[in-house]
């Protein structure tokens, strides 16, 4: 039987929590060093250690099965997939912050502002549905150094502990989404029967924690 394929974060805020979700379903592997794809010893699955962003289209395109990722990624991707269950961790919120002397106190009052993100997809629906034109500035990471540059006006990222917009100077103002970890999986996949043991063991290792 051809193994499952799981894909989760190599490194960042959602590895750690993945990782242990993983061997309290009681399945044995390495965790990621330097090879990218860890076979599972008692169980025909294998872990794809991937960057976050990358694992929704991964699934959706059947490249894994399964994938552990953060909600705002998905949306931010557009992708179809299959929400499969909520895992309880990695809780945060994407934000829209300035600096903390700004004069900005109000959504309205981004109209005509700029603002440095990595989601821009996400962002822009949120201005749409607000009626704000703003300048959509998509950089790739180190966003809350933006707005001290004079890059931007404001900055729409993932908050936390709320720590890196603190030692940043920023002070955040609305919320734009809530996100947590996700299982997602998608429709029709070759290996149904082992895709539901693995969902199944998932649920039980949560509802253990409750
Ligand atoms: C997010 C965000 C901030 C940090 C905020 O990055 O971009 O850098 O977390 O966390 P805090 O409020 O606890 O300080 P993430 O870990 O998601 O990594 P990525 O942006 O590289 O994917
Ligand atoms: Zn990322
Ligand atoms: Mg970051």
């Amino acid at each position: 039987m051809k193994p499952l394929k799981i894909a989760i974060q190599k490194s960042g805020r959602l590895n750690e929590k993945s990782v242990e979700l993983l061997k309290n379903c009681g399945l044995n592997f390495e965790n990621y060093k330097s090879s990218l794809i860890s076979p599972v010893s008692n169980f025909p699955l294998e872990i794809l250690f991937l960057r976050d962003d990358d694992i929704p289209e991964y699934v959706q395109d059947g490249i894994a099965d399964l994938g552990i990722v953060g909600e705002n990624v998905i949306q931010e991707t557009e992708v179809e997939v299959t929400y499969l269950q909520k895992l309880g961790f990695g809780k945060c919120s994407l934000k829209i912050a300035v600096q903390n002397n700004s004069s900005i106190e109000s959504l309205a009052e981004l109209d005509g502002k700029s603002i440095a993100t990595t989601y821009p997809v996400i962002l822009d629906k949120f201005l749409k549905s607000n009626n704000i034109q703003a300048d959509i500035r998509t950089i790739s990471g180190s966003v809350e150094i933006s707005p001290g540059l004079g890059l931007s006006d404001a900055i729409c990222d993932l908050v936390s502990t709320g720590g890196t917009l603190k030692s940043n100077g920023l002070k955040p103002f609305a919320d734009v989404m809530s996100s947590e970890a996700v299982l997602i999986g998608r429709k029709g996949s070759e290996n149904e029967d082992l895709v539901q043991e693995l969902i199944q063991r998932v649920q039980s290792v949560l509802r253990a924690k409750e």
